[in-house]
């Protein structure tokens, strides 16, 4: 296949230097003015500045020229925390929180989640399938090139390996990189009502082997937090996803500080997702084990509130990583630019460091730095070109997608 130079871009991109971004590093990008990038067989072979790249190759060459017209190239976004397989919306819920009912209230209640699980139950694999790719497709064309998804709303073993193969399916046939997460935990189901410990060891003893068994996910979670499940339930859970070689993930410290980041840090998840509420002791120990800290600002939107402190975690040099969380109770949205928006103008971090936040530290907080978050020779040429000058334009432009095309391994989508 010939090469492709893509050229007369504003290039912005951070540098994979082999880790996630932290403190200062999380806000330093290259950046080239007249920037290019060389891409062969879906792979950037060269980047940087226009004249350093064209002379990688060679006279009489016959190569592709794309014009990028003067538009900031930014790497595409990965979105590394995902429920995007759902059954069904929950409006009613929505307006019930407007009117001031809380959500872990609703959930206690037998909605939230439970209604999720219910409506995963009496749903179709085909269904689901084709609901699902509408939502990663919109994510598409809104930049993401690469998503997480969990399962979590099946809760038994059936109903969860069902959410797995539609996830599995989704990866095959979506344009993006999928990677799956197994989200059994995620509440405590109505049959085991009041005997979380005993779904637990249901989990450890029967679906993890099922759904270890099944190869999909890659990675466990487990939503800890009050009236769902224990810290020492979450360590239990994820000791044993560990030793079916499972990488881990926590939702902590949504709402309460149950000191979720801490257990994230003892067990050296890969990342600990949420934060509103952890604890400035449990956030340096996170640190210290090189989790990085997850942040969704969207759900704090919806759920109205406050942020996540980024700029105390970058401080403490915590690598910060930005998803949408996108799922049908606490967040339902699949725009990226959204949540950069959100992180910048309310968890004041820099059009920069939310860059690498929704970049390069989201694809290592899913294990796929290797080919995706970065502009970096010998990764998948996945970027963006955005109506603007700069990445700021993201956080700029509300309420609409300065995104205006998008390359997955180097082909317009
Ligand atoms: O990340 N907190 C738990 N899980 C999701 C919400 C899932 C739902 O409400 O359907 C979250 O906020
Ligand atoms: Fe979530």
């Amino acid at each position: 296949m010939a090469k492709t130079l893509f050229y007369n871009a504003a290039l912005y991109s951070p540098v994979d230097e082999g880790c996630p971004k932290a403190g200062a590093g999380q806000g330093e990008l290259a950046r080239f003015p007249e920037g290019a990038l060389l891409v062969e067989n879906g792979l950037i072979l060269a980047v940087g500045s226009e004249s350093r790249v064209r002379s990688r190759t060679a006279e009489g060459e016959s190569v592709e020229e794309v014009d990028c017209g003067g538009r900031c190239m930014v790497p595409g976004f990965v979105d590394p925390h995902t429920h995007i397989c759902f059954a069904a919306t929950r409006e009613a819920e929505f307006g019930l929180r407007l009117e001031g009912t809380p959500y872990l209230e609703i959930l206690r209640q037998g909605g939230g989640i439970l209604s999720s699980v219910r409506a995963i139950g009496a749903t179709g694999e085909e269904e689901l399938y084709r609901s699902t790719m509408d939502r990663v497709k919109t994510a598409l064309s809104l930049g993401t090139t690469s998503l997480e998804i969990k399962s979590g709303y099946g809760l038994d073993t059936d109903n969860e390996l069902k959410m797995l193969r539609v996830i599995g399916r989704v990866a095959e046939s979506a344009a993006q990189d999928v990677v799956a997460t197994f989200l059994g935990a995620h509440a405590v189901p109505e049959s085991y009502q009041a005997r979380p410990d005993d779904f637990i060891t249901h989990i450890i003893e029967e679906m993890l082997p099922a759904v270890s068994a099944q190869g999909i996910a890659r990675f466990c979670d487990i939503f800890c937090e009050e009236g769902v499940f224990t810290i020492a339930q979450g360590r239990r859970l994820l000791r044993a996803a560990r030793s079916h070689g499972m990488g881990l993930k926590i939702h902590a410290d949504e709402v309460n500080d149950l000191g979720g980041a801490g257990l994230a840090a003892e067990l050296g998840a890969i990342s600990a997702d949420h934060l509103l509420a952890a604890n400035s002791k449990n956030l340096e120990a996170m640190a210290a084990a090189g989790v990085i800290a997850t942040l969704l600002p969207a759900t704090a939107y919806s759920l109205r509130k406050n942020y996540a402190r980024a700029r105390l975690m970058i401080e403490k040099k915590l690598p910060v990583a930005l998803a949408t969380d996108c799922n049908p109770g606490s967040s339902l949205t699949e725009s990226m630019p959204f949540v950069i928006g959100l992180a910048v103008l309310n968890m004041e971090m820099t059009p920069a460091e939310a860059l690498t936040g929704a970049t390069l530290n989201a694809a290592y907080a899913i294990g796929i730095a290797d080919r995706a978050g970065s502009l970096d020779a010998g990764k998948q040429a996945d970027f963006l070109l955005l109506d603007g000058e700069s990445p700021a334009i993201l956080a700029y432009h509300a309420g609409v997608s300065p995104v205006a095309s998008v390359y997955k391994k180097g082909r317009l989508m």
